[in-house]
């Protein structure tokens, strides 16, 4: 089996669990991805990306790249669609972020923890309220959690606070709407009217945060904006006062007239970036799933207001091929809409978001979310137009039809993606000296092959370091020359490199190598003369 049929392998629902202390240890251990300033204790919420992790990375924005603006889809209407490419400054005029919305609208609920002075995503908490809570008993708690706890982890706070009911004795209730309860007497607790304000606070006085046991010191969820800003220039002051992007998108609105003035696209078409993106996240946490400074990979489609919707389906339907053509697996993949709550300001019109989600270790079985598909119908454009002063409509040259062009925005996170394919890679395995192997595809690997002479002395030097001289102008080629054959391969299976080509006697002999098959561990004999056309053969492109 190929590594790239290995991975159309469907897996079963009962695989193993994966564990992410795991996962984090190999990604440090070989050098994918390290805490920030790790020698000072790290800095929370930023991650550096070590040798292998920078070209698993590069591998992947390559490959999106690829997909949406070097080789882009045929669209629905048989025709190939047409994108290009922009990388715009991290930093731009804050009239663009006043013009976008994100000064006034992006922000998230937090809720402080007065004892700990930790900071909590209010929309993450989650409260167990006892089915029997009486107010009148100082003893009733409300213990709070962050979504996803463990229940062996709940259980454990439980009893160390002296909460004395059984998670199935609880109802669970987001914590922004336990003000929507409240305790009546002679019925208990319920769902109660807008006018019961008094009651509500009997609760929120009685909640256990999730790293206290003392009652009672969580906040009201209060707005937090989630722009990092800085300042231009020496002195600083309000009026030096500049932000870090929280989405590389902008910078296409930004572009939009320059594109159209400078190039021969025509609506519809679309422009696509790759890039930093900052966010002040109040909880980063899972890895790099959600960090302060991250990537994206985001294209806007513009196009006639009257095609969102053919263009909305044929985006969310390419967008799935992809992720599953590089390794994803289709029963780790969800499609989910967005609730009309949970919409981004600029999607609340329109056709509303749809996400391709995965289910990463830390959500199972549930599923986190890994790109958006949004419809911003025309709110970036109107809305920069509006602020700037500047026309930004556009003019169909054959119909003469003057419109704003609506948006339909997949953006996708590169950071978020590596820790998919890393996940859905990682793969325990007791049989192998690692224990482990990384199943990724070989267009993503970062290393295509090993060149493994069997021992340090004689010809086998000699004629590995020929071959891989004759190899790396082509591939990512690793030569090893030391240590026992066992522990080379494992360290090949740890990073994920597909194929590994052995050098022994018989090779001195008859000019053959081993070649060994990363899933499989099978050997077989190959000419040396045919190594590059096998690894060109077998390390086809997505
Ligand atoms: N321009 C639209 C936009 O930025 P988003 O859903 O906020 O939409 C798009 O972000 C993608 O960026 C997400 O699906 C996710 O993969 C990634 N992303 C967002 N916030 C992130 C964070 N704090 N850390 C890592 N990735 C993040």
């Amino acid at each position: 089996m190929t590594p790239a049929q290995a991975q159309e392998k469907v897996m079963t629902a009962d695989a193993p669990m994966k564990d992410m202390k795991e996962i984090v240890a190999l990604c440090k251990r070989r050098g994918f991805i390290f805490p920030a300033s790790d020698i000072y204790g790290g800095i929370n919420g930023f991650w550096d990306y070590g040798p292998l992790g920078v070209e698993l990375k590069n591998n992947l924005r390559d490959l999106w790249w690829k997909w949406m603006v070097t080789c882009p889809p045929i669209g629905p209407d048989g025709q190939p669609v047409e994108i290009v490419g922009v990388d715009s400054a991290i930093i731009q005029n804050p009239k663009a972020w006043e013009a976008s919305g994100h000064v006034g609208g992006f922000s998230d609920p937090m809720v402080d923890c007065r004892e700990t002075k930790l900071r909590y995503r209010a929309d993450h908490l989650i409260a167990y309220l006892p089915s029997t809570f009486d107010p009148k008993d100082d003893s009733n708690l409300i213990p709070v959690f962050m979504q996803g706890t463990p229940d062996d982890e709940i259980e454990k706070k439980f009893k160390k606070i002296g909460f004395h009911f059984a998670i199935s004795q609880c109802e669970t209730v987001p914590f922004v709407e336990l003000e929507k309860y409240g305790y009546v007497e002679d019925y208990g607790l319920l769902l109660l009217r807008k006018d019961s304000s008094a009651k509500h606070k009997i609760l929120k006085e009685r909640t256990v945060g999730p790293d206290t046991k003392t009652v009672g010191t969580l906040t009201e969820p209060k707005q937090f904006n989630l722009m990092f800003h800085t300042f231009i220039g020496a002195t600083g002051g309000d009026e030096n006062k500049a932000y870090l992007r929280p989405e590389t998108a902008q910078g296409i609105f930004l572009n939009f007239k320059n594109v159209l003035d400078s190039t021969r696209v025509r609506v519809p078409f679309g422009i696509a970036q790759i890039g930093k993106a900052f966010r002040t996240e109040v909880n980063p946490r899972n890895f790099i799933f959600r960090s302060r400074e991250f990537e994206q990979m985001e294209m806007e489609w513009f196009c006639h207001p009257d095609e969102a919707k053919l263009w909305r389906d044929f985006w969310f339907a390419e967008r799935q091929k992809f992720w599953r053509a590089i390794g994803l697996r289709s029963d780790n993949l969800r499609m989910r809409d967005h609730d009309q709550d949970e919409l981004s300001h600029y999607a609340k019109a329109g056709l509303g978001t749809a996400d391709i989600e995965y289910r990463f270790p830390f959500t199972a079985p549930d599923f986190g979310e890994l790109e958006g598909i949004a419809h911003r119908c025309d709110f970036d454009l109107t809305q920069h137009q509006k602020h700037s002063g500047v026309k930004l409509e556009y003019m169909d040259p054959v119909t003469q039809e003057k419109f704003m062009p609506h948006v339909i925005e997949p953006a996708a996170g590169l950071t978020r993606g590596v820790l998919a394919m890393i996940t859905e890679a990682y793969t325990p395995d007791p049989s192998r000296p690692s224990g482990v192997y990384l199943d990724l595809h070989p267009a993503l690997a970062p290393k295509k092959a090993a060149i493994l002479p069997l021992t340090a002395k004689d010809q086998h030097p000699v004629i590995a370091t020929k071959l891989y001289m004759e190899l790396r102008g082509e591939f990512a080629v690793d030569l090893d020359i030391k240590q026992n054959i066992g522990k080379r391969y494992a360290r090949q299976d740890e990073i994920g490199t597909p194929y590994c080509f052995t050098i022994d006697d018989q090779t001195v002999a008859d000019q053959t190598v081993t070649v060994r098959e990363r899933n499989t561990m099978k050997q077989e004999r190959i000419a040396i003369a045919n190594v590059a056309e096998y690894l060109r053969k077998n390390i086809r492109a997505v």
